[in-house]
């Protein structure tokens, strides 16, 4: 396996691979969330690069950028383990040089959901994104339902810009008790852990209400509020009904294909969890 920290150095590698090229954008703290993206890329492309970041620009000034979990040597034990055959791991001052001055900015999606919390964030992703495509030029990119949202984003930018790149959205991975896997999940107690999985289930109970003909948005974020504030240490940040494709928050009967997200925070960890049906 090759690790680059040079953009340069991966370059001239990348320079003489042919075939299909994979690419798992991450930053790093690797769980089996992540390691199933490299999964489902090593299974459909002939090659995998998997780039660890930590992407400042991605951050509210308030979030937690510098307590982020970071373990580069153990994120490159494990990527040695499943075959990857090249890690990207850049600085900030490569991905950021001093005179650094252009973003991508997609304006339809980004403002919603997670946008009205973190109004930055989606411009810091996709302007990483852009930039690791660049580098990379993957024929496929892997990313994770988990971050629905992030998903639609990055899928609508590559149709904006056309990026010669195919987006292969990968299915959430789960702890054993529901808890939607996440880096963020480090910062939890096992305590909390635990009872931080009522978020999953008030989703799993309120997908079996939808499946069972209920059609009213009111009273499904009703039942999800109810359901996690019985959860004391639960604090919701949003708990949105909305239209799957254009994330239009659907106030009244639901129909087509739906996405139901929340953001709720555990003390001061923000954890989302999703699904999207189609009714
Ligand atoms: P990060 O949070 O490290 O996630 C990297 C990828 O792993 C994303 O596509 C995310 O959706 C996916 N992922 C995380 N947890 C998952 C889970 N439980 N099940 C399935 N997939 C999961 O997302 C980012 O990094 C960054 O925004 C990035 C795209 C790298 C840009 O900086």
């Amino acid at each position: 396996m090759q690790i680059f920290t040079s953009i340069a150095d991966f370059q001239l590698w990348r320079e003489n691979i042919s075939g299909t090229i994979g690419f798992v954008p991450t930053m790093g703290a690797l769980h089996k969330g992540h390691l199933s993206l490299v999964e489902y890329s090593n299974k459909k492309c002939d090659t995998t690069v998997v780039s660890i970041y930590v992407n400042p620009t991605q951050f509210n000034p308030s979030e937690d950028l510098s307590s982020y979990p970071r373990d580069v040597d153990a994120d490159i034990k494990l990527m040695k383990y499943y075959n990857v055959s090249a890690v990207f791991v850049p600085t900030d001052v490569m991905i950021y040089p001093n005179d650094f001055s252009t973003v991508i900015f997609e304006q339809q999606l980004s403002s919603k959901l997670e946008g009205i919390s973190r109004p930055a964030h989606f411009k810091g992703v996709t302007t990483v994104v852009a930039k690791l495509f660049n580098i990379v030029q993957p024929t496929h990119a892997f990313f994770g339902e988990k971050d629905a949202q992030q998903l639609r984003v990055i899928q609508k930018m590559v149709l904006d810009l056309n990026f010669p790149v195919e987006i292969v959205p990968c299915p959430i991975i789960r702890e054993e008790n529901g808890l939607a896997m996440s880096s963020r999940n480090e910062y939890l107690s096992d305590d909390t852990r635990k009872r931080a999985s009522i978020i999953f289930h008030s989703l799993e109970m309120v997908k079996k209400q939808l499946q069972a003909g209920e059609t009213s948005s009111k009273q499904v974020v009703g039942f999800i509020k109810k359901t996690i504030t019985s959860e004391p240490l639960a604090k919701i940040d949003y708990i949105s009904v909305a239209n799957s494709k254009t994330l239009v928050e659907i106030d009244g009967n639901l129909s087509g294909e739906i996405l139901v997200s929340v953001a709720v925070f555990f003390n001061k960890t923000r954890l989302v969890d999703n699904f999207t049906i189609i009714l």
